[in-house]
């Protein structure tokens, strides 16, 4: 049993196989976090302590106990105006204008399986795998009333959380701010581990005291953000890649959050993740109700390494879905950086001929194929296909391209309009814009208002007509501004950026539902959109609008604490590179692109006869250690923001193949050999590196290292197979 109730003192226990969560009801009802770590055993309310501390409130019902205040307590779902005065997971403002919810305990369910979240992606597990613990709590005034919703993976270390916030009084009320989870630590030194960064420059990793005052991190931007990943770490100052306390929370959510730490008085530590509350005042009338997207909880206490692996599985095996989440993923060309928007029909057809020859799965029409779309100025939310422009219709132009075994793919980007587009000419009441006031542009388009389901059912409408066209095996769904004027001509203010992403969110469902087969690609200006809550969506996401190699290595290893390699899109592109000017040699950049989801993002037409057959090599390399790369363990060996060189590897489940990959960043005179060690082989086995032959211990690779060669060019880049033997 993962989730366990004792009556006699009201303790909540919910055990997975290396980690505790403990809660308690306590005598006035109010819930209380007890522990979250690593297995315990006991009841760990001699945790609490109770002393009179000056200026923290007292509940009225404790009479004259001074020593009570949840000021002081660590709780489980702290409310504004309780009397704790630290950041809080729920602001209520009531009818009076009030600020007010007296949450107390009414109740609990425990359920077979893993919770749903209508509308949301969720993490999701059938009854063999998980249970679900529901907590009632109520505010008896308001009768605004809580469950807080606990889903318990056992075998996989995993803990989710959300909340559902339900108005059953007579009045409205108005949801200010919303987390799915708070961790209140009551002793210990903590550093957050976030990931921020910029168009093309995604997921740096920022290490940082959670000192006195408040950090936070998080997005207003309707999306989830280029510059702040929704998923943090809080890990101990020691805690390193292979040992130390570490917790994640990943949130499941594509849109505006909000993460915020902070030590307090008394130097306890509290993290919070959930909603953004800027921009948001969700109005909930009677029988109204609000869920919060979910937040993914894992504690390591071994390291990074291991809160890493268990949110690779996590997110691999129960939030990704459908027929490819399983699936070799099919090595595409993109036409974006071939030729931008300067294509017709003949150039979609050589690039298809071109990757028939080098072995490529399929190619991608990205942007300028419909309306009037000659840059980015024009044509978005005209989605009729551009006959003109490819000189045949789509159906002839994807034909042409099957017929040469090459699948064929499609960019799209819905919830945008052009001003310069029929679309808005018709319906300029379609988009988020305040009355009276110009919109603010952002590569010179406007969102289209995605709370609104017959915007989103028009749209709809015209991509089916287009993917009814002919055989589209792949989408890749773009999103390329950031929203500004939240502001609805239909729907209620203060709810439009939670029901905007939900209208997302509902879209994509029904485009997979009525086209289950399709392979959908996440991008928002490459990861903007990078989020546990769109690989619910799309198995697969653009990584970054940067396929420059070597700043590739940062934004992949960043990427790399949360999510699988099978969740993140990696091109080779053409050199000198579009986005930084750097010439990395074509070996590095394949092993760099091969570190995800593989692809190429050029014109094969301008390459050398040497450079197609090094293609060629690189696919056959690929196509050989694309399972490795999908479903196997992940370990990062180096840190590139400080390393000479950055090293990855994959190992397979049992342990009996890896992929070891080195990429040299300096490179000096008279240069130092750089010792790489290896992780997750089996110490006393002998592996064999398939190239050379020779046989090592994994014990031996593991704890003295390989010597990487040293060369006197420009970061070159290693590859090393080793297959156990005997195995
Ligand atoms: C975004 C994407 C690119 C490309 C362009 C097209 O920037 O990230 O890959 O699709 O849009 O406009």
């Amino acid at each position: 049993m993962a989730i366990s109730y004792q009556q006699r003192n009201r303790i909540f226990t919910l055990k997975t196989r290396n980690t505790t969560y403990q809660m308690k009801v306590d005598d006035y009802g109010f819930l209380l976090h007890l522990y979250y770590g690593g297995c315990i055993y006991g009841d760990m309310d001699y945790l609490l302590t109770y002393y009179d501390r000056g200026f923290s409130g007292n509940p009225s019902d404790v009479g004259n106990d001074r020593t009570y205040s949840l000021d002081a307590l660590p709780l489980e779902y702290p409310v504004m105006g309780s009397g704790d005065f630290r950041n809080s997971a729920l602001i209520i403002r009531n009818a009076d204008g009030s600020d007010c919810c007296d949450l107390r305990y009414s109740g609990y369910e425990i359920k077979e399986g893993k919770y749903r979240l209508p509308g949301l992606p969720a993490v999701y597990a059938d009854s063999r795998e998980a249970q679900t613990l529901e907590i009632y709590l109520e505010d008896k005034i308001s009768h605004v009333q809580v469950t807080l919703l606990y889903g318990v993976l056992e075998e996989d270390d995993i803990i989710t959380r959300s909340a559902v916030i339900r108005n059953q009084g007579k009045e409205s009320v108005t949801v200010e701010k919303a987390a799915s989870s708070c961790l209140d630590f009551l002793t210990g030194e903590y550093e957050m581990l976030s990931f921020y960064g910029r168009h093309t420059m995604e997921r740096n990793l920022q290490r940082a005291e959670i000192g006195h005052g408040n950090h936070s991190i998080g997005s207003r931007r309707g999306t989830s953000s280029h510059q702040y990943n929704p998923a943090v770490i809080i890990a101990g100052k020691d805690t390193t890649e292979d040992k130390g306390r570490c917790y994640g929370m990943v949130f499941v959510y594509s849109g505006n959050f909000l993460c915020e730490a902070e030590k307090d008085q008394y130097d306890q530590t509290r993290v919070l993740m959930g909603l953004q509350s800027d921009l948001f005042h969700y109005p909930l009338k009677t029988d109204e109700e609000l869920v919060v997207p979910e937040t993914i909880l894992c504690y390591s206490g071994e390291g990074f390494a291991v809160l890493s692996e268990r949110y690779h599985h996590c997110i691999r095996e129960h939030l990704c879905r459908g027929k490819h989440k399983n699936a070799p993923r099919p090595i595409l060309l993109n036409s974006w950086e071939a030729a931008y928007f300067h294509f017709d029909g003949a150039l979609i057809c050589s690039l298809a001929e071109s990757a028939a020859e080098l072995g490529i799965d399929m190619v991608v029409m990205d942007d300028g194929w419909f309306g009037k779309r000659e840059d980015d100025n024009s044509g978005l939310g005209d989605w009729h296909v551009n006959e003109e422009k490819l000189g045949c219709s789509l159906r002839e132009l994807i034909d042409r391209v099957n017929a040469f075994g090459v699948k064929f793919g499609i960019w799209i980007e819905p919830e945008m309009v052009s001003e310069d587009s029929t679309l808005y000419r018709e319906h300029p009441d379609w988009v988020l814009r305040i009355p009276g006031r110009e919109p603010v542009h952002c590569r010179n388009q406007l969102v289209l208002d995605f709370s609104r389901s017959d915007v989103r059912e028009f749209i709809f409408g015209q991509i089916c007509s287009i993917l009814d066209q002919g055989n589209i095996e792949y989408v890749k769904w773009d999103m390329n501004r950031s929203i500004v004027d939240v502001y609805s001509m239909e729907n209620c203010q203060g709810r439009v950026t939670y029901d905007y992403m939900r209208g997302v969110y509902d879209f994509l469902e029904k485009l997979l539902s009525r086209y289950p087969d399709l392979l959908l690609e996440g991008c928002s200006g490459g990861g903007g959109r990078f989020d546990a809550g769109m690989m619910y969506y799309t198995p697969q996401i653009w990584c970054s609008d940067n396929t420059d190699a070597l700043d590739r290595l940062r934004i992949q290893y960043g990427s790399s604490f949360f999510y699988p390699a099978c969740v993140t899109a990696s091109h080779v592109s053409a050199v000198p590179n579009h986005q930084t000017g750097r010439s990395v040699n074509l070996h590095t950049r394949g092993v760099v692109a091969m570190a995800g989801i593989f692809g190429y993002e050029l014109d094969p037409g301008k390459l050398t006869t040497e450079e197609k057959e090094e293609i060629k090599g690189q696919i056959v390399r690929y196509r050989q250690c694309e399972e490795l790369v999908r479903l196997g363990s992940y370990y990062r060996l180096s840190d590139p923001f400080r390393a000479a060189y950055v090293a990855w590897m994959f190992v397979s489940k049992e342990r009996e193949r890896a992929l070891l990959s080195v990429v040299m960043l300096e490179i000096h005179g008279n240069m130092t050999v750089s010792y790489v060690r290896l992780k997750g082989l089996i110490p006393d086995a002998l592996y064999q590196d398939v190239e050379s032959g020779r046989n090592f211990y994994g014990a031996d690779l593991m704890e003295a290292g390989l010597p990487m060669p040293v060369e006197q060019r420009e970061n070159p880049a290693y590859q090393i197979e080793l297959i156990r033997q005997g195995a």
